[in-house]
């Protein structure tokens, strides 16, 4: 397959820049694993380029017990090994903005601590106004600090009137099902608005899944042929090679449909799929996703085995290496039947979408890295070209890259140059770093800008949430009804039998899983 390259024009138009005001940031789970692999990083980048304002200040709590002095150590080292921007000058400076207090969550004096440590630390960086609650805590956890919070004063520390400058940050799972999902939001309803709320689905802030909108409402050729005149099928993938890692705790007790599906990847069908919404404004954007999910057909629960499949790692060979199946995990128990893979058929009944199946797969140690969104349009409906039958021309195939390489490529056919009529398919590949030539910026540096400017564009709205877990209802029920053990693959595999199963009787294939050599192209 041949290769085009694109180039950019026009360079830079419409940059809306954006930077944060003043903010204090209060991080609950600030000693754990996403602060240190993640926000720690992102929020110096953002402070690093000049996007965070000089009165910024990041006050961490946890249970583990550290002097502002070694908490900022651990801070530096953390910053150092997950963010590309070093200067030691900016990181000095960051790292005096960054204090430290612990607690027992549970425990009403420990929110009196935090309440004065904000008095004194707004006073000392001169912040008022924008006050962030980030929950990196295990979802147990929410419940307990968003009410302690509530009876504390600090859901709206700034007085009636000016609430809405403070804010919750609560990363996923929002629940673990439908009736948790409503419990938990009313929990945090009691104390916080829903304008206050900030539900972090951090594929919404990946490159490529913020440019669906881009691609499709920027661009006037694609609309026209989005629709079921037009499109076949929709595939949507994220494989990952990983495996439970140390999450085994909490994995075993979600497994891929909790942990992937209900967000990440509806989300992205939401993106795909929705209508265009009359501005790019937050609930405008929002209520259309809305609406798209409310059009997705019910499982139908006695047909439910056409519909999806389950899966779970044996052990197996990844890049050459032996690694464990999920049972043998550290803290996975022995005859657990969580999933690690779950694939499913989706229908969208609107006139859109009408008979388009989309079909959706995510698994943990799978053969590759890769993450995608592909669009396989129709097949000509008749060959003009005596020598070239009708299935010698494949369709066309619109594929969105999320992983490892963020870009879009489009393949078409071409006749290959000399005398006889042949055909070769081309892919014309935009690969995001070598047309802008920089690394894409992590995911969370755009959601916590987004969330220190106010903008919830990218945030999931709860009745977002709840639609997605009612819709995955049947699934759950039937899973735990049944007790049935998930489908065993090795390690390593880029698919297996059950899951052919599901898109082959309708005479498609998966798409195969790329490697990341395969991306070496496009640098
Ligand atoms: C998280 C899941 O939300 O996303 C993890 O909890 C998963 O299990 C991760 O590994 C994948 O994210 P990414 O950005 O690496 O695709």
């Amino acid at each position: 397959m041949k290769e085009i390259k694109p180039s950019i024009q026009n360079e830079d138009r419409f940059c809306a820049e954006t930077a944060a005001g003043p903010s204090a940031f209060i991080v609950f789970g600030a000693s754990g694993d996403l602060a240190h692999r993640k926000l720690l990083g992102s929020m110096f980048t953002l402070f690093a380029e000049n996007l965070l304002s000089d009165r910024f200040y990041i006050l961490g709590c946890g249970r583990k017990k550290f002097s502002d002095d070694d908490f900022r150590i651990k801070a530096e080292k953390s910053i150092r090994s997950s963010s590309d921007f070093l200067s030691s000058k900016r990181l000095d400076d960051f790292a005096g903005r960054i204090y430290y207090i612990d607690g027992d969550y549970d425990d009403t004096g420990l929110y009196e601590r935090i309440a004065s440590r904000i008095a004194e630390l707004n006073q000392k960086h001169n912040v008022e106004g924008n006050l962030i609650f980030y929950l990196s805590v295990p979802p147990f956890l929410y419940t307990t600090i968003v009410e302690h919070l509530g009876s504390a004063g600090l859901a709206c520390i700034t007085g009636p009137g000016k609430e809405q400058q403070v804010k919750l940050v609560i990363e996923k799972p929002f629940g673990r099902d439908l009736r948790s999902a409503v419990d938990l939001n009313n929990c945090i309803s009691r104390c916080f608005k829903e304008s206050q709320i900030y539900r972090i689905d951090h594929y919404l802030g990946k490159e490529t899944v913020q440019n669906i909108l881009m691609l499709r409402f920027a661009n006037a050729i694609f609309e026209p042929v989005w629709n079921r005149n037009y499109i076949d099928n929709v595939q949507i993938t994220i494989a990952e090679t990983a495996g439970v890692e140390h999450r085994a705790g909490y994995y075993d007790t979600s497994g891929a449909t909790r942990d992937m599906f209900q967000n990440h990847m509806l989300q992205m069908v939401t993106l795909v799929a929705m209508e265009p919404p009359i501005s790019f404004e937050a609930d405008r954007v929002r209520d259309e996703k809305v609406r798209l999910l409310r059009s997705i057909r019910p499982f139908d629960i006695t047909r439910i085995n056409e519909f999806r499949v389950r899966g779970q790692y044996g052990p197996g060979l990844i890049d050459g290496k032996e690694v464990k199946g999920y049972m043998e995990e550290v803290g996975v128990s022995p005859d657990s039947k969580t999933e690690t893979f779950v694939a499913a058929k989706l229908f969208i009944d609107n006139w859109r979408w009408q008979g388009v199946p989309f079909y959706l797969r995510t698994g943990k140690r799978l053969a590759a890295k890769d993450t995608e969104i592909a669009i396989t349009f129709k097949k000509l409906p008749y060959s003009m070209f005596s020598s070239i039958g009708l299935d010698e021309l494949p369709p066309n195939v619109l594929v969105l890259k999320i992983q490892p390489e963020e870009g879009i490529s489009l393949s078409f056919q071409a006749k290959k140059p000399g005398p006889k009529i042949c055909m070769s398919t081309l892919n014309m590949n935009f690969s995001y770093k070598s047309v802008f030539l920089v690394d894409l910026p992590e995911a969370y540096q755009r959601l916590l800008l987004d969330c220190m400017v106010g903008d919830q564009t990218l945030f999931t709205r709860q009745d977002d949430v709840e639609i997605s877990w009612q819709l995955l209802t049947p699934l759950l029920e039937d899973w735990q009804q049944n007790e049935s053990a998930p489908y065993i693959y090795p390690a390593g595999s880029e698919s297996f039998p059950q899951a052919d199963a599901l898109i082959e009787k309708d005479g498609r294939q998966w798409r195969r899983l790329l490697a990341k050599s395969a991306y070496d192209i496009y640098q």
